[in-house]
């Protein structure tokens, strides 16, 4: 295909995340001819494998997770040939060498991928640095969590940045691969119908849902440490907030995006004095129903210090201050354990001005923009139209204008974010990647409010488990008349 040929080296070739989705995700590249003929993959890890085992353990991994129909002999062939397996120590310099002999003179760059703990990045590029592994085209891809804080981020780019130019570095924030998230860029900035209205003088407020069914899935250790605002919104829900209220960058350069969104970042209104009453709900869950079936408190799971006052959930409002969106509340809600899987940005329009419709029915009369990002990938347009009958004179309904991606395009398949973004660095296009500034603008603002929460001695307030969180969330939107939008 057209996508150029990458030498890839991946730490943490037998971790959670590689067998989890990066093979699988390389595959599907693999097979749908997105992958170049001479691309290499070198496993490397501190367990003591041979080929024949490493690949076993891929195929294995494929076998669990590619559908029967999406997984052919001569693709699954192809795929694990280009496999090589190396054990290294990766804070023992001298082991680095075998991945330079394996590179060797070959012209395709060196692509590493560190799908390890963030504390080992600074020794693994310094070591690859010293045994002259790198050039001026190798790439460094890394994961979250970047960091605890501003400055534990700092130090980790910092190490990072040592060895890589800006240019080199991919930090993934696996949000910014779903395909539906990069619908906001076409929907924004190629539908004037939308583009024109996307401000303050015709946005009333914006909501951003990201709810998850799971717990914390085993992971107690990094949890606690972290919480729900570290794990999620310091990411993921700031990049969602990013492409929702961004300004139109002059082109898709890799930078101009990243401009207009660092420009938002520094525009987010910290949550801090008093607003830390009224703008923010922490919770925990206790235990609850979910999926139908009885699930632990928070406090209650495997490895759990029981007077842990980490959240599993955080709904708050803030606001961008700036030309396009002073006085427009954005309000955001992550957790865990809600009643269903769901990712959902809602842009409520405001009202007519000459209104002549029954009074009564002045509330239910404005649009909505719904944006599904998960699960059942879609748009809807809230629309009012006449309620029929003859009955009904001139009564107002609603109705929505709905475009459901897997109806509307039933032979596309709806690619896994992994996909897209491994794609994206075999491509070399930064665009969906986060830039430095970004994730330190983000933990600014995370870590203003961790500051409040802790000055305070701010606990989490319980809901349980099976619900949408503390009963204070739809307060906090309920007090400005309004509240979370809901078709569930
Ligand atoms: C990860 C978080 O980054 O994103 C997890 O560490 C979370 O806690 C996950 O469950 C959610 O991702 P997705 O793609 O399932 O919405």
């Amino acid at each position: 295909g057209t996508t150029p040929a990458v030498d890839v080296a991946l730490f943490g070739a037998l971790g959670d995340l590689a067998l989890r989705k990066l093979y699988v995700a390389l595959y599907h590249l693999d097979r749908e001819g997105l992958m170049h003929e001479d691309t290499r993959i070198l496993g490397l890890a501190r367990q003591e494998y041979d080929i024949d085992a490493f690949r076993a353990r891929v195929r294995d991994a494929l076998e669990n997770r590619v559908p029967n129909e999406e997984r052919t002999q001569e693709v699954l062939t192809r795929f694990l040939d280009r496999l090589a397996y190396i054990q290294l120590e990766f804070d023992a310099p001298e082991g680095y060498r075998q991945i330079s002999q394996w590179h060797g003179r070959n012209p395709n760059p060196l692509t590493v991928y560190l799908s390890v703990p963030a504390r080992l990045y600074g020794d693994i590029c310094s070591n690859l640095s010293k045994a002259n592994c790198l050039d001026s085209e190798s790439r460094v891809v890394v994961e979250k969590p970047l960091g605890y804080d501003l400055e534990s981020s700092q130090e980790i780019n910092d190490a990072i940045g040592a060895v890589f130019d800006e240019s080199r570095i991919y930090r993934i924030d696996h949000y910014l691969g779903k395909e539906t998230v990069q619908n906001l860029l076409a929907l924004r900035f190629a539908n004037p119908l939308f583009g024109n209205q996307w401000n303050q003088n015709h946005v009333s407020h914006v909501e951003i849902t990201v709810a998850e069914t799971v717990g914390i899935e085993g992971r107690w250790g990094y949890f606690d440490q972290a919480g729900q605002l570290r794990d999620m919104v310091q990411n993921h829900l700031m990049q969602l907030l990013c492409m929702i209220a961004m300004d139109p960058p002059s082109n898709l350069d890799a930078d101009s995006i990243r401009d207009e969104k660092v420009k938002v970042l520094k525009a987010l209104r910290p949550i801090e004095g008093e607003r830390l009453n009224t703008d923010v709900v922490r919770g925990q869950y206790v235990a609850g129903t979910s999926g139908g079936k009885q699930v632990p408190g928070y406090l209650e799971e495997e490895g759990a210090n029981t007077d842990s006052r980490t959240e599993t959930f955080v709904a708050f409002k803030t606001e961008v201050s700036n030309w396009r969106w002073a006085g427009v509340p954005f309000y955001l809600r992550t957790g865990k354990r809600m009643p269903e899987k769901l990712s959902q940005i809602v842009i409520h329009f405001r009202q007519q001005s000459h209104y002549i419709f029954d009074p009564d029915q002045r509330g239910m009369a404005s649009n909505k923009l719904i944006i599904r990002l998960q699960p059942d990938e879609g748009i809807a347009l809230q629309v009012l139209t006449k309620d029929s009958g003859l009955d009904k004179g001139m009564r107002l309904r609603t109705g929505p204008l709905h475009l459901d991606f897997h109806q509307a395009f039933p032979s596309t398949r709806i690619p896994d974010a992994y996909e897209r973004l491994l794609l994206e660095v075999m491509k070399g296009q930064q665009y969906l990647f986060v830039r430095r500034d970004e994730i330190e603008y983000a933990w600014r603002w995370v870590d203003t409010l961790i500051a409040g929460w802790e000055a305070r001695d701010m606990p989490p307030k319980r809901y349980p488990a099976g619900s949408w969180g503390p009963v204070s969330s739809i307060a906090m939107i309920t007090q400005d008349g309004r509240s979370w939008y809901e078709d569930y």
